[in-house]
Parts: structure tokens; sequence; C-alpha cells
């Protein structure tokens, strides 16, 4: 990066509307399901902080697992073709699962990751996404069956997603503006 220029977030969705949203979702799943067991797989990193916050919503029993997609590309853009870096450490043949994602860009990561997952034939699958931009898809045969918020297409970090591993830990949603570092 030009190192004249500074890093600034823009706040996009606040902590609060996170919050009630994810009270929303955690309703919309419950509906769906009547007394099964739901195994919510988080992908790392991204979703983790949407898991954790979205997992203690829901009123069902839980089980939990881990799968991280590496992708190759650069900061802003993935080339398409994901490794799985880090699989399931459960099986979840015949388990009610429920994928969840940090972003829907492209649809190349979810539709790699819904075909690995899907041949170990779970009972049901779902995909829970906090995000989508939909103006950006590549992959057609991608949608998700809840949605945090749709956006238009933006970078976008914080709760959970990053820019160069960074603001994960942001307790919002934001975009990146660069702004000259002399100004204030
Ligand atoms: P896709 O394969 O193009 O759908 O990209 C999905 C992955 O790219 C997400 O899981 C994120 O890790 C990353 N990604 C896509 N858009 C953004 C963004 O706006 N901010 C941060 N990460 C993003
Ligand atoms: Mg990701």
């Amino acid at each position: 990066m030009n190192p004249s220029l500074k890093e600034v977030v823009l706040p996009m969705i606040s902590a609060e509307e996170i919050d009630a949203r994810l009270c929303e979702l955690a309703r919309e799943i419950e509906a769906g399901f009547t007394g099964e067991t739901l195994t919510l797989v988080c992908t790392l990193k991204g979703a983790v902080v949407f898991f954790v916050d979205l997992a203690k919503k829901l009123s069902m029993p839980l089980k939990m697992d881990f799968l991280e997609a590496a992708s190759y590309g650069d900061a802003q853009n993935s080339s398409g073709i994901i490794k799985i870096s880090k699989d399931l450490t459960n099986t979840i043949t015949g388990e009610h699962v429920v994928l969840i994602e940090d972003i829907i860009d492209t649809g190349a990561t979810l539709s790699q990751l819904r075909a690995h997952l899907l041949r170990q034939k779970p009972a049901s699958f779902k995909i829970c996404a906090l995000l989508d931009k939909p103006s950006r898809r590549i992959v057609d045969d991608v949608t998700p069956d809840y949605v945090g918020f749709t956006i238009e297409d933006k970078f976008v970090l914080g709760y959970g997603l990053d820019y160069m591993q960074r603001y994960r830990n942001l307790p919002y949603i934001g975009t990146m503006q660069f702004v000259e570092a002399s100004s204030s």
C-alpha cells in the first residue's frame, strides 16, 4: 500500500443492527427444524464471530464443527480455487447441517465447500451467510437459505471479516477508505 495513505474504517452496519438481525435469523432457522439436533459448521476464520453470536441465540441442541478453506488470490479478490486447509473433525453423515459463512461474493468458495460437505451425505444441508453480495456472483447455483444482510459491491471488514488479516475484532461491519496520511 502507498505509505502516504492511511486506513480509515467507515461504519456501515452497527453492532446493534447485527444483534437485532441475528435474533431474527435464529428464529428463522428454528422455524425450519422441529426438535432435531443441528450441526453448525463454521468456515474459519471469517465466520467465527457470527457463528458464536448466532449459536448463542439458537435454542435447539447443537453440535459445532469447523473447517477452513484457503483461497488463492490477493487481499481483496479470491482466485476462485480453494483448498480445504482444515477439515471437519466429526462426520456429518445423516446430520442436519447448517453451514455458516461470513460473506458470499462470487460464490466460488461456497460452491466448492458445499460439494465437499455433500459428499458425506448429511440428512439436510442449509447455508446461512451473514452477508451476501449478489451482484458479484459468478457461480449461479449458490443460493443461501438464510442471509443476514444483502449488500452492494463494496469491500467490507469487521465482525470476523478481515482486510489483510486485520480488523476481524471490530464489533461492527465497515468499509475501508484510504485517505492521505497528512490529512487528519
Ligand atoms: P467468494 O468465493 O468470491 O464468494 O469469496 C468468499 C470469501 O472471500 C469470503 O468467505 C471472504 O473470506 C472473502 N471476501 C469476499 N468479499 C469480502 C469482503 O468484502 N470483505 C472481506 N472478505 C471478503
Ligand atoms: Mg472467508
